[in-house]
């Protein structure tokens, strides 16, 4: 069976329980919430469950004997978890492939270029369109509304990394990379230090600037 197959052919599973690197991520989670108020943690605690999928089978999704888990843990009616799993769109509730190609297809992005973007998704990734996953279930290609990153555009997420400033060669390049199993730097793609101009700020010159650390914790450019 091919790894699309996998993918495109996984079942729900039978039972999902915590492992231990998101039981102690819970544990944080919950002690942000006063008591009986168990219920606020619902979404960070269905990311737990896609982050574990991810790690677990190579597919960062969640099956609905997760929800039940979560609603269980939460106190809460099951169809209450199933609403807000089913509402937002940063939440898999089929199995994709490895990376999940995001591109933002809002207006800044599409005026700069996410036509292109989607393009070199297709190309490069030999993914036929949105909501396809390629038959090697190493990619999977979503369209998604404004990413909050405009002033960078056009912008293509992939997981939880933003890579932005493309244009047609640098996504290619970005999606050979991963195929070759390398996790380039997030970030501008023409070398811009968060959206300072290029070439460097302006304004300011007098404080010293640092690009943040993404949410893996890597220090960018
Ligand atoms: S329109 Fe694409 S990030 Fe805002």
């Amino acid at each position: 069976m091919s790894a699309q197959q996998d993918v495109k052919h996984h079942e729900e599973p039978a039972s999902f329980a915590f492992d231990a690197e998101s039981e102690a991520q819970i544990e944080k989670i919950l002690k942000r919430y006063p008591a009986g108020k168990e219920a606020s943690a619902v979404i960070p605690l269905l990311y737990v469950v896609q982050k574990q999928m991810g790690r677990a089978t190579g597919s960062a999704w969640v099956p609905r004997v997760a929800m039940d888990v979560v609603a269980t843990r939460l106190h809460m009616a099951p169809i209450r978890v199933y609403e807000v799993a089913t509402f937002y769109f940063m939440f898999n509730t089929k199995p994709i492939g490895r990376f999940h190609l995001q591109v933002c297809g809002t207006t800044p992005c599409w005026l700069r270029g996410s036509d292109e973007v989607l393009r070199a998704c297709k190309d490069a990734g030999a993914l036929k369109g949105y909501g396809d996953t390629s038959e090697d279930g190493i990619f999977t290609l979503s369209e998604v509304e404004c990413l909050g990153g405009c002033v960078n555009a056009p912008v293509l997420a992939v997981d939880d990394d933003y890579y932005e400033d493309l244009d047609y060669e640098s996504t290619v390049k970005l999606i050979e990379a991963l195929k070759r199993g390398e996790r380039p730097t997030p970030g501008s793609a023409r070398g811009r230090l968060c959206s300072a101009p290029e070439g460097g700020p302006e304004v300011l010159l007098d404080i010293p600037l640092k690009a943040p650390a993404d949410a893996a914790g890597r220090k960018g450019e």
